[in-house]
């Protein structure tokens, strides 16, 4: 296994490790997203096992141990399994989530104490980099489910929304939505609610340019097209499973 590199937009990476054991026979990709700045940020660690692969990556575009910022979308081995080695490894570096995950989980699964990130809240990086943290509980899965908003490029990293399976390219242009459909019917791993349209709605407003897939590809274009047609179709499959609902009542 190796874990490619690349630049998804200016001052952001992308590094990628293809499983082909994971949802084989197509297989499945690992990512974490690297911000560069004063203070750099890790959004997801790689689960511990994978953590060798992703320090070797990082050190190719920054020293390890300068890392300053570790978020990643819930708590889960593949977004955060590689926590305390990140702090063992990097003395400045906390753990920043939003209330659910840090009080729930992160205040006693932490080895440094994390920093509580209200909904909104918008960590500086330097460089011109702001990181806005941005709530989405239950969706696509966890109470503590999060996302995070670059805004001076307008990348949505947006973790395990629109997950698909086999490896592509580092960027594509084209459609994200129909591998993601796919998927979801592949693995049902999304907590349908009926909140999870809306939600998902909501990420639209911000108008990215560019989508960072915790598994499968980046996407450069129309982010908000893209997210509305993700949240279309998790409203058609909360309203049947209202129907079948109501059939079982029936019944
Ligand atoms: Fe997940
Ligand atoms: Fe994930």
């Amino acid at each position: 296994m190796n874990t490619r590199v690349d630049e998804i937009a200016d001052g952001i990476f992308r590094l990628s490790t293809f499983v082909p054991e994971v949802a084989a026979p197509a297989g499945f990709t690992f990512n974490q997203f690297l911000i560069l700045g004063d203070e750099p940020l890790l959004f997801h660690t790689g689960p511990r096992r994978m953590f060798p692969l992703v320090r070797e990556a990082v050190g190719r575009l920054m020293p390890p141990e300068h890392l300053r910022w570790i978020s990643f979308g819930h708590v889960e081995a593949d977004e955060c399994g590689a926590m305390n080695e990140w702090l063992a490894i990097a003395p400045h570096a906390l753990v920043a989530h939003g209330e659910t995950a840090v009080s729930v989980s992160l205040n006693d699964l932490a080895d440094r104490t994390p920093r509580m990130l209200r909904d909104g809240e918008v960590i500086a990086l330097g460089g011109g980099k702001r990181v806005r943290y941005l709530d989405t509980p239950h969706t696509p899965h966890a109470w503590e489910a999060a996302v995070v908003y670059e805004e001076s490029t307008g990348t949505l990293l947006c973790g395990d929304l629109f997950t698909q399976v086999g490896e592509g390219p580092a960027l594509v242009s084209g459609d994200i939505v129909g591998p993601a459909v796919a998927a979801e019917d592949l693995f049902r791993y999304s907590s349908l609610n009926p909140n999870m349209g809306t939600t998902i709605r909501s990420l639209a407003g911000l108008s990215p340019r560019t989508l960072g897939l915790m598994h499968g590809p980046a996407f450069s274009g129309d982010g908000s097209t893209a997210l509305r047609a993700l949240a279309d179709d998790y409203d058609r499959r909360a309203q049947l499973r209202e129907v079948d609902a109501d059939h079982a009542e029936a019944a």
